[in-house]
């Protein structure tokens, strides 16, 4: 139980790392906080017309709930896997370092997922560029793709993620209440279009 407290704080605080503000920072893009939708995700990384560091951010925030995953089921178990994937999608969504006002966790959400079971990743990965393909917005990928979440992992013989899903949903769904709002009023703004 010590250790697994020991990891889900780590895994916390590796979530909790802004890889966007730091990417924006590296590329000399600015304070990512005051461009496009002030999120500190690749979404809107890109949005500084920066691809490249939208990449870098996309993967390394994914990267952040895998590598959370793959310790915690190196030195534990899978339950504990899962437990860790959640605290590093938490540390992202509220991080400590900024004061509790962190991003979206779509990015972590397919890198835990990616990481417990990689064809529920794969999926919630297909139905996001789906999404995206179509209409041409992030968020409304991320919402989808996370609602989804769940039935795919009940489909494809991981029910046993189907819970963490759900939670990993409610909270995307409750960090996206902004983009909601934009999304019924029409004035979201589309992958492609940059913003200052
Ligand atoms: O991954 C976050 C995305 O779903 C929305 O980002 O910047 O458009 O609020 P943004």
């Amino acid at each position: 139980v010590l250790l697994l407290g020991v990891v889900a704080v780590a895994a916390y605080l590796l979530g909790s790392v802004p890889f966007g503000i730091v990417m924006a920072r590296l590329f000399g893009l600015g304070d990512l906080r005051k461009i496009g939708s002030g999120n500190i995700g690749a979404t809107n990384v890109l949005r500084t017309g920066n691809k490249l560091a939208a990449f870098l951010t996309l993967v390394l925030d994914a990267g952040k709930g895998a590598i959370a995953v793959l310790i915690a089921r190196a030195l534990l178990a899978e339950d504990a896997a899962q437990i860790a994937g959640f605290a590093a999608f938490f540390g992202h969504c509220f991080p400590i370092l900024l004061r509790f006002a962190g991003g979206k966790g779509v990015a972590t959400f397919i890198g835990t997922l990616l990481a417990l079971a990689w064809p529920v990743g794969l999926a919630a990965c297909a139905t996001w560029l789906l999404v995206a393909a179509v209409f041409r917005y992030s968020s409304l990928a991320a919402l989808v793709a996370a609602v989804a979440s769940p039935v795919l992992a009940y489909l494809l013989g991981h029910g046993e993620m189907s819970l963490l899903c759900i939670l990993l949903a409610g909270l995307i769904l409750i960090r996206h209440h902004e983009n909601i709002a934009r999304l019924r009023a029409g004035t979201e703004s589309r992958i492609g279009r940059k913003s200052t």
